[in-house]
């Protein structure tokens, strides 16, 4: 089905176009921003009506005139009358309103919603849902966590906003390749390597199993204490980085070893979190390790790369790029001692993602922190044209996560809360409210319901947040039932399934009763507000990827869940006459499935079917 915002903007840019001889014209309809004066509203008249030095009341009159037939009209086989006739939004809308000062206010008519409610409820299982007609491959990087470190909670945004913007993605019809752009490669696993050698030397037992992540964390903090206090330690932990770094098996074989306790850990934290992420999608640092001498290389025979300090350096847009001083900045490629850096990395990576993976798009997901770096790397790959003119580069950018206090969420001893212990405290807080409201429900289910809610509840938090603002991270609010939290859409979600079981447990045949009904008549206000706002999910879902935001879709699920309050407090459902119920079991029906798809599909929170 087609957007009914795209039908809209479609054929009133051309009326307009007719209208004012002008080429490109633009309706550009948006939701209303208020009911009250209706469902769209065309806000392109004002541009046009200025470009033409003409009156926009006048402009907007004339558009109107166009957007609905005339009987003789019909009779007119003039061809531009042809497309007039083609192009009026009757079929849809009733006869529009114009606001000052040359607003074009749409409402739908109450049969178009009704047929489009039905052909959404009952069309292939799309949900209203359009297929991009450009499909194009995009690869998205996020996640990226470092090894030999747990993932704390500045991963988390990353990690879930990422895992939404995939799902979007292929849901609209794109190829997605994900990539988990893990550091695994720096100088930092010297220190590392040398003192785990000596740790197992110290055993007797020539079998040596890989520690879990936690105490690998903790040799890790010990190694850096004696790299600084200990030159015999420094020495070889920093000959040991150009050993391993050479290919010297010993040394690979204890870093492989980091390495996979490291995946571990991060796999069990992605099965948590329902998040898309798998082992065959982690493509770290180190595989670029043998392409970043020839990306340097690349870039000085391209005459863009020049010494600079002994370095190796890329002065994109010296404009652009500068100091406070005015200072043009450089991306450093490699450093006066040969060794290769964060950017390095990040260009070979472009080069094969475009290269290789053949991608249209690259999209990344990090903290706004990393901006300049993006920025400064894209220019750099398109100076080397590695990405090409065509190719989209994005870098999807988000806040931090504060504490109460409104500063970055830390223990008390001041480091980075672990992302594990976060959603664990989370799901034993959700446990005792489901304790206290549930006390009926066997273990099994309450287990079951405090992961959902526990784990639901941090990712639904962090989703409604507006992605570039920093947002405070409260147990009590996220839990609550009450406003846009997982709790409260979860259990919106158990009450309309609640509905169809008790029709059932009543006799009522559900499935027959929906699979019979052809026509809908939608006579309550409430049913048919809530019918609109059934069919507009394929325009949450657009809004939300074209964006790259989350909260568009979290907004949506809410606002249908409060006006299928409003319905259900309006319009018994299973005690209605015979005439109304399969029409009312149809709006239950289609809310369950929307929230399910919403909350489950595309943002990996599961739902209950009894809470
Ligand atoms: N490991 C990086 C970090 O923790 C994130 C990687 C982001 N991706 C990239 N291609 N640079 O900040």
């Amino acid at each position: 089905m087609k957007l009914v915002l795209d039908i809209l903007e479609r054929r009133i840019s051309e009326v307009m176009g007719l209208v004012s001889g002008q080429a490109g014209c633009s309706a550009m309809v948006k939701p209303a921003t208020d009911p009250k004066f209706g469902d769209y509203q065309v806000n392109g008249v004002m541009p046009l009506a200025k470009q033409l030095k003409t009156n926009p009341r006048e402009l907007a009159k004339k558009i109107v005139s166009l957007l609905m037939p005339r009987k003789q009209r019909l009779f007119d086989f003039a061809k531009q009358e042809i497309n007039v006739v083609r192009h009026n939004i009757s079929d849809l809308c009733q006869t529009p309103e114009i606001a000052d000062p040359g607003f074009i206010n749409l409402r739908l008519k109450p049969d178009f919603v009704a047929d489009s409610f039905l052909q959404v409820s009952k069309g292939p299982d799309r949900l209203g849902i359009e297929k991009t007609d450009d499909p194009e491959t995009i690869v998205v990087d996020f996640s990226g966590p470092n090894i030999a470190k747990q993932m704390h909670v500045g991963h988390l945004r990353s990690t879930i906003i990422g895992d939404a913007i995939c799902r979007l993605l292929e849901l609209e019809g794109h190829k997605v390749i994900r990539q988990n752009h893990i550091g695994d490669w720096g100088i930092q696993f010297g220190m590392l390597v040398v003192f785990l050698k000596q740790k197992i030397e110290k055993l007797d037992t020539p079998e040596w199993t890989a520690p879990p992540l936690e105490d690998l964390e903790d040799f890790y903090k010990q190694a850096n204490e004696k790299y600084k206090s200990d030159c015999g330690f420094a020495d070889e932990a920093r000959d040991a980085v150009v050993d391993l770094h050479n290919g010297n098996k010993a040394w690979l074989e204890l870093w492989k070893m980091i390495v996979s306790a490291s995946e571990k850990h991060y796999r069990q934290l992605y099965e948590c979190l329902s998040v898309t992420l798998k082992q065959e999608h982690i493509r770290g640092e180190s595989f670029y390790k043998d392409m970043l001498a020839d990306v340097v290389g690349e870039l000085k025979k391209k005459g863009l790369a020049v010494e600079s300090e002994g370095a190796v350096c890329v002065f994109p847009d010296k404009e652009k790029f500068k100091d406070k001083e005015g200072k043009p900045l450089p991306v450093i490629v490699q450093k006066s001692d040969g060794a290769f850096l964060y950017a390095t990395t990040d260009l070979a990576a472009i080069r094969y993602r475009v290269g290789e993976l053949k991608a249209d798009r690259l999209i990344y997901v990090t903290d706004s922190r990393q901006s300049l770096h993006f920025e400064m790397v894209f220019a750099v790959a398109r100076m080397a044209g590695w990405a090409k003119p065509e190719t989209e580069l994005v870098h999807v950018t988000f806040g931090s996560v504060l504490g109460e206090d409104g500063k970055p969420l830390k223990t008390r001893s001041g480091e980075n809360v672990k992302l594990k212990e976060l959603l664990d405290e989370a799901v034993t807080r959700a446990r005792k409210i489901v304790d206290e409201k549930n006390p009926e429900f066997t273990e099994a289910q309450r287990v079951r319901i405090a992961q959902a809610v526990g784990i639901g509840a941090v990712k639904y938090a962090d989703y409604t947040n507006n992605r570039t603002s920093d947002y405070i991270f409260s147990f009590n609010k996220m839990l609550a039932m009450e406003g846009n939290t997982a709790p409260y859409m979860q259990y919106a979600f158990a009450r309309v399934q609640s509905i169809r079981r008790k029709g059932e447990q009543r006799g009522i045949e559900v499935n027959k009763e929906l699979a019979d009904l052809k026509t809908v008549s939608l006579v309550e206000p409430s049913e048919l507000d809530l019918a609109k706002h059934l069919i507009r999910y394929g325009e949450a879902v657009e809004a939300a990827v074209a964006d790259y935001r989350p909260n568009y879709l979290t907004s949506y699920l809410y606002d249908l869940a409060q006006k299928f309050s409003v319905f259900y407090t309006n319009c018994p459902v299973l005690d209605a006459s015979s005439d109304k119920r399969p029409t009312r079991l149809l709006l239950c029906d289609l809310t369950a499935r929307i929230i399910e798809h919403g909350l489950h599909n595309l943002l990996g929170i599961e739902v209950i079917g009894q809470m």
